[in-house]
């Protein structure tokens, strides 16, 4: 009997060895092995788009994860790990099927497969679905899932990257940002760290429905105190998100004087004034817009970012457009680095222009010089 058994374990583990690996499409064998390193800190950057022009572009010497949305790249994983930086993977389980426990299992088996076929470095879960307060079952089935993919993933390699995205703040004024009602404090906890994204804070206005910065420094630094001594998650299980884009509003109504531009209000889960009443502009689309505004870059010292208005001769009307440029973006960074967070991320890299004319070399120097070089 125990021979059997013996027998058996040995056979199964001839028949896994056996199942056809995918070929390693790098010149070298070892440009397909995932990075090491687990506790370095992290330049985590979403990158939107398979553009060789484009990725060979960004600054290898800073970037440590690139997160492919939308598309998996050979090419890039090759080029990633001779620069010794992980290539991962994005996606989520739909809300309805999280307490499904064999969805989740096969979900996580499919995803852990991608990993492999492709030589990834693991996984960047994106979920942000609603989860209200009296819904407990659905906020231990997220974290579940999180813990399961964790688990299933350094199960097969140590070094595999687990990573979750969160919003700016775990709570505003009692409630769940955007009624994410996650357990932040265990979701870190079933993770290498979580990302926060710290931008899209107009996303459930409060207060007067006006247009506003997309990631103001206080409010950025409001949400990360919020992980760190609401929500006890020690600095370096957290990544600072902030964006490469921003927000252009139509004003109803523009006060010449305060320059506040009212705007519609558009309901976003449960209140009833949001960012979705604007459009979003990737940097290099916001800066010849701001170069030809009536405005020109305006400073706003209650949120140290910039914003610039346009008036419409013809029609008289107002819009207003709230982003952030490297000046905002170096004293987020700065901030991260003050209180000793894992790094810093971007969504996303590919808002730049990564084109040869003087203006694209000279904006994308700028905004990538800021970013910070982390050793490793
Ligand atoms: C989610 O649930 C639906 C309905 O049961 C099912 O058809 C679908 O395949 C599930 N999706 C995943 C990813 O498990
Ligand atoms: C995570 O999964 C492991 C293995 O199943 C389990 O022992 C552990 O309790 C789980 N952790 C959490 C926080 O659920
Ligand atoms: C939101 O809009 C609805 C419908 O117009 C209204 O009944 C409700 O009072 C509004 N809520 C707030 C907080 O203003
Ligand atoms: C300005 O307003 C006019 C009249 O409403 C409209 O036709 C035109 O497209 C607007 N221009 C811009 C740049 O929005
Ligand atoms: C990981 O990288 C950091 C930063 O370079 C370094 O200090 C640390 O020793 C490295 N750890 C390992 C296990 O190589």
């Amino acid at each position: 009997m125990i021979l059997r058994v013996l027998f058996l374990g040995l056979y199964c583990v001839f028949l896994n060895s056996s199942v056809v690996k995918s070929q390693c499409p790098c010149e070298t064998k070892q440009l397909c092995e995932p990075v090491k390193n687990t506790t370095r800190k992290e330049v985590f950057m979403f990158s939107l788009h398979d553009i060789k022009q484009t990725w060979s572009r960004f600054d290898w010497t800073k970037v440590t994860t690139v997160i492919m949305v939308g598309y998996v790249s050979p090419q890039l994983m090759c080029f990633a790990h001779k620069h010794d930086a992980r290539v991962v993977t994005i996606g989520s389980l739909p809300v309805n099927n999280l307490t499904n426990v064999d969805d989740r299992k096969r979900w996580i088996s499919s995803q852990l497969k991608l990993v492999r076929d492709n030589f990834l470095d693991g996984i960047n879960i994106d979920f942000e679905s609603a989860i209200p307060h009296n819904k407990p079952d659905l906020k231990q089935a997220f974290t579940d899932l999180v813990n399961e993919t964790n688990q299933a993933f350094k199960n097969v390699l140590p070094n595999y990257q687990v990573t979750v995205d969160v919003a700016w703040s775990p709570l505003d004024h009692d409630r769940c940002i955007d009624n994410r009602c996650y357990d932040y404090p265990v979701l870190s906890t079933v993770s290498d760290f979580l990302f926060v994204m710290s931008y899209d804070e107009q996303s459930q206005i409060l207060g007067d429905c006006v247009a506003a910065a997309n990631s103001g420094f206080y409010k950025t630094l409001t949400g990360l105190q919020g992980y760190l001594k609401y929500a006890r998650i020690p600095p370096n299980k957290l990544v600072l998100g902030v964006p490469w884009y921003g927000y252009k509003y139509q004003c109803l109504n523009f006060d010449t004087k305060t320059k506040k531009c009212e705007i519609a209000k558009v309901p976003f889960r449960g209140v009833n004034c949001s960012d979705a009443a604007g459009k979003q502009f990737d940097f290099r689309v916001i800066i010849p817009m701001m170069e030809a505004s009536t405005s020109k870059r305006i400073w706003d010292k209650n949120t140290l970012t910039p914003y610039f208005y346009q008036k419409n001769t013809t029609s008289g009307e107002y819009y207003e457009v709230w982003y952030d440029d490297p000046e905002s973006l170096s004293l987020k960074y700065q901030l991260a680095d003050k209180i000793g967070l894992r790094g810093v991320g971007v969504w996303n890299v590919d808002c730049l222009d990564y084109g040869d004319t003087p203006s694209a070399i000279k904006w994308r120097t700028k905004m990538w010089n800021m970013v910070p070089k982390y050793p490793r």
